[in-house]
C-alpha cells in the first residue's frame, strides 16, 4: 500500500527535556512546533506518557493537570477533561486534543 510522504506536520517534534518532565511529572511547552502541549507522566513509565493540546475547548484558557485527580481543570470556568482528553465536566463539550508521547534520547517527543 501506499503510505503519504511524511511532512513536518506529521513528524515527532521535540517538547523539551527528560530531567524537566521527571522533575514534576508534567511538561508544558506552549510554542512548540504544533503548538501548545502539555506532557504528563515521567519517563520512568513511558508507556504512560499522555499528551495533550491544553487549550481549553471552552474559550481558550490553558488546563492545568491534577495528578492526584488525575484530570485536567481549566481555572477559568471549571471544565474537567479525563486524562484522555475526554470532557468530565462542563461547561466544556468538545474534547482536549491528543498526541503520540515518548521519550527519544533525553528529550520528550510528541507526534499529531
Ligand atoms: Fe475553560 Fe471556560 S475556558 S472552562
Amino acid at each position: 500500500a501506499c503510505s503519504p510522504a511524511q511532512t513536518a506536520s506529521t513528524d515527532w517534534q521535540t517538547i523539551g527535556t527528560v530531567a524537566d518532565l521527571d522533575k514534576s511529572g508534567q511538561l508544558l511547552n506552549e510554542n512548540s512546533p504544533i503548538g501548545p502541549v502539555l506532557v504528563v507522566g515521567t519517563s520512568k513509565a513511558q508507556e504512560n506518557l499522555v499528551a495533550v493540546n491544553p487549550t481549553c475547548t471552552h474559550k481558550g484558557c490553558t488546563v492545568a493537570w491534577k495528578a492526584q485527580a488525575k484530570k485536567f481543570v481549566c481555572p477559568c470556568h471549571g471544565a474537567e477533561y479525563g486524562i484522555d482528553g475526554t470532557v468530565q465536566k462542563e461547561p466544556a463539550t468538545k474534547p482536549l486534543k491528543t498526541y503520540a508521547a515518548k521519550i527519544e534520547g533525553n528529550s520528550v517527543v510528541v507526534k499529531q
